[in-house]
């Protein structure tokens, strides 16, 4: 048997072993199985809008049920185009630009594998979003962490250090992977801080590949950014966005890449091989949610900070220092006055004993020890899900 096994081992990658399965998705798992409140993975438990759910009803009853074009549909192309010169001002060419892929997590694995050659670095700001550690590890590109440091004070800024983010840049750097609004951080990139980076990537000619898929989840009165709007930087960018987030659609699978024709022509010959194309009702239903008012974003916006105002002084009486995010729904924690060892032992401690999962801070970095102090909670959820999940923190301090 345990031949067999090491046999059956000598089958697989060596890109494999350089990484874990997703702790985010694992946590989900853990949740289910000791029936605790599910605060780790950043889907909402409340409906998604009803015109948005109808339309993709009405497109699977008018039978847009085959292949969309690979690329996408061209309704939704459109609608992107629409909807980025309407938010950011960039003029997009839907025909040459756009391609529509299996959410923005196949839109940043096709755009790297589209891009990355064998010993090409691509430079990742950390804690981030686990996916993007094994994408640049698939994709055959080195992985180069620079450090966002959290906040002395609970309400001050997740910053980086110049000298160190210059020292990441060099004649071997492909790309920079940007998440603003940020998971797990709630960083929102300052124009400031885009415009050093775009400095870098104009000096070392160097790609900026954008995750924007919290754009319109930003508090306290903060700007959400484009780097394709910096001079310079429309031709050097790939823009990365999706419906998940923006209509609470997570499950639909539907994001996209906007980019200038040449490496959209790549991203689309990676995306077709990969997975041909997205679900084509539910594209075609992302062209109502595309064109919603810009009433609807800003309610979005105003749902989160609630939960947000609701759920920091809950987690700050159970005893966690937080960060105040200023975009996206998720909360960094500092979770060192708890005292145990390591934040993957207080994170089963919480599903099993406290009946909440979260994610263990480890997970959003490259070297362990950087997180083992940091807890991370998703407050996309229904009031009554946060209710109860703060009602069970507050028994922490009797349990621990
Ligand atoms: C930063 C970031 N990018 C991408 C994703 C996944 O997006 P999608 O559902 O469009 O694949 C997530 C999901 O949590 C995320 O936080």
């Amino acid at each position: 048997m345990a031949r067999a096994e090491t046999q059956q081992k000598n089958f697989l990658s060596g890109k494999v072993e350089h990484f874990t399965e997703s702790v985010i998705r694992e946590m989900t798992r853990q949740a289910m199985l000791h029936g605790a409140i599910n605060l780790a993975q950043g889907f909402p438990d409340f409906p998604a809008p009803a015109e948005i759910k109808r339309a993709g009803q009405d497109a699977i009853a008018a039978d847009i049920n085959q292949y969309a074009i690979t690329w996408g549909a061209k309704n939704l192309r459109q609608a992107i185009g629409r909807k980025m010169k309407e938010f950011q001002g960039i003029a997009v060419d839907p025909e040459r630009e756009v391609t529509v892929c299996c959410g923005s997590t196949e839109a940043m694995i096709s755009t790297l594998l589209a891009v990355c050659n064998a010993g090409d670095e691509v430079v990742i700001f950390e804690p981030f979003y686990e996916n993007y550690g094994p994408d640049a590890i698939l994709s055959g590109a080195k992985p180069r962490f620079v450090k966002l440091h959290p906040p002395v004070l609970p309400d001050d800024e997740w910053t980086f250090d110049e000298r160190e983010l210059r020292a990441a840049f060099h004649s071997h750097t492909k790309a920079v992977i940007l998440n603003t609004p940020n998971n797990p951080t709630g960083k929102v990139f300052t124009r400031a801080e885009l415009e050093l980076i775009r400095d870098l990537c104009l000096e070392f000619n160097v790609l900026a590949i954008t995750d924007e898929i919290y754009e319109h989840i930003v508090y306290d009165g903060t700007e959400h950014i484009s780097i394709a709007t910096l001079d310079g930087m429309r031709e050097r960018t790939v823009t990365i966005n999706g419906l998940s987030k923006s209509y609470s659609v997570t499950g639909w699978r539907v994001g996209w890449t906007v980019a200038p024709e040449p490496i959209t022509n790549a991203i689309r010959k990676v995306h077709d091989f990969l997975t041909v194309g997205a679900p084509a009702p539910l594209q075609e239903a992302g062209t109502t949610a595309l064109d919603l008012p810009s009433s609807y974003y800003l309610k979005l916006a105003e749902g989160y900070r609630t939960r947000r105002d609701h759920l920091l002084p809950a987690l700050a009486k159970a005893g966690f220092k937080c960060f105040r995010p200023r975009g996206a729904y998720y909360v960094m924690t500092d979770i060192s006055a708890f005292g145990f060892s390591d934040d993957v032992a207080f994170a089963q401690h919480l599903v099993k004993n406290i009946g909440v999962a979260a994610v263990p801070g480890s997970s959003f970095y490259n070297d362990a020890r950087d997180g083992a102090k940091q807890l991370r909670f998703a407050f996309c959820k229904r009031d009554q899900t946060l209710e109860e999940a703060i009602r069970r923190l507050q028994t922490l301090g009797s349990q621990s």
